[in-house]
């Protein structure tokens, strides 16, 4: 896809912000706090229906004003048109998304339909941070490829967050209502064990792009692997399977649940880990493979998205072009460019310099006290 045009109105510290952009590389400058953070969260708006931060709808309106809009102009790969707006208001704290003017019910209706690839500081939690860090991961690019994943995610949370509502209630009031618990457990079964089964082969089938993104970000011969381990392992991948396992493990934690008042079994317990060279990147790895395993996944995620949704994911980089991860940055940027469009922000006007292929599609944009001050484009000089 190719976002050809971003307007944001009272959104963050930009009261109007309107921007055309390159169908290459879209660099956005200036010092700290003048709002290039801002313009991507935008993007984030329009292309997932929420910030990339979690935040609220509320804090993101401008400071004294009733509600913001995010809009983008999109062309599809397959040669479309879109016009996405999502408007906020404060005072009835509604949000409206319309696409082509046709006002859409749901968010998630968006999720998967304008693919977004998002690297930023807070990003390093992947490869740092605990287990829900990594399952947010993977949950978001198959999510983003998968509207069935999506909706099956939404389900098991909403089952999940009943059944423990009902352990909680069986704690305070010392009681032991099995008959209560009971339709939750089948629903989470059945849910959680079509999430198994689609995580594992999601594993399967991401192990190359993991592969081929790890050795043009490192250029050097480490194997990088993930590993899913489920809360409820089964050696065969069958629904009917995993669904005799994992209630067998939810009446067996029963006491256990009821005790801690919560749900301990399912795949809101899964872990993902992650490897190179057989050793877990989260204890051994040096703070470069970290560095190197956490853009590759990025540049993996890239091409995964761009084949399952038949439709090139625009890539946002936030603040990521330090002199440390310049050069594994580069090699993303270069990748992704060839065939598709680069949002960065930096507060170094020659963060791109040396990168020849990508200088003759660069816009750069000077971002001052959210707005844009002027932007240029750099030509490439033979
Ligand atoms: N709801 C809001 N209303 C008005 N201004 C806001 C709001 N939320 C944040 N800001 C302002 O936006 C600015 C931060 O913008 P942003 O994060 O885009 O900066 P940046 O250019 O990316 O800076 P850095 O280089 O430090 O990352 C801050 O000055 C902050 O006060
Ligand atoms: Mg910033």
């Amino acid at each position: 896809m190719n976002l050809q045009h971003i307007a944001i109105e009272n959104f963050r510290n930009h009261s109007s912000t309107s921007i055309d952009c390159s169908p290459g590389v879209n660099l956005f400058l200036g010092n700290n706090g003048e709002g290039k953070t801002n313009i991507l969260e935008g993007i984030s708006y329009f292309c997932l229906a929420k910030s990339f931060y979690e935040t609220s709808d509320l804090i993101v309106t401008k400071i004294g004003e009733s509600g913001f809009s995010a809009k983008g102009t999109i062309l599809s790969d397959g040669g479309v048109g879109y016009e996405i707006k999502i408007s906020f208001d404060r005072i009835s704290n509604q949000k409206t998304i319309t696409v082509n003017n046709s006002k859409i019910d749901k968010a998630s209706i968006l999720i998967g339909w304008f693919p977004a690839v998002i690297l930023s500081p807070e990003q390093s939690a992947i490869t740092f941070g605990s287990p829900t860090d990594r399952r947010k991961f993977i949950d978001f690019v198959l999510c983003q490829s998968s509207r069935k994943y999506l909706e099956n995610l939404i389900d098991y949370r909403r089952v999940l967050k009943q059944r423990n509502k009902i352990l909680v209630d069986m704690q305070t009031l010392r009681s032991n209502n099995k008959d209560a618990i009971e339709p939750w457990n089948e629903n989470l079964v059945k849910i959680g064990s079509i999430i198994i089964k689609k995580r594992k082969e999601f594993i399967e089938d991401f192990h190359e792009t993991i592969v081929d993104a790890y050795t043009k970000i490192s250029g050097l011969y480490e194997q990088p692997r993930i590993i899913y381990s489920p809360s409820v392992e089964s050696a065969e991948n069958k629904e009917e399977i995993v669904e005799e396992l994992f209630l067998k493990a939810l009446n067996s934690q029963y006491l256990e649940e009821q005790r801690l008042g919560y749900t301990i079994v399912g795949p809101h317990r899964d872990e993902f880990i992650f490897r190179i060279n057989d050793l877990d990147v989260k204890n051994f790895a040096s703070q470069g493979q970290h560095k190197t395993f956490l853009v590759a996944l990025k540049l993996a995620e890239f091409f995964y998205l761009k084949s399952q949704c038949n439709e090139t994911p625009v890539l946002l980089l936030d603040d990521v072009l330090s002199e440390l991860d310049k050069n594994r940055c580069n090699k993303l940027i270069e990748a992704a460019a060839g065939t598709g469009q680069v949002f960065i922000t930096s507060t170094n006007d020659h963060a791109l310099d040396g990168l020849s292929d990508v200088t003759s599609n660069l816009r750069k944009f000077y971002v001052k006290e959210g707005r844009i001050e002027r932007f240029e484009d750099t030509a490439k000089i033979n």
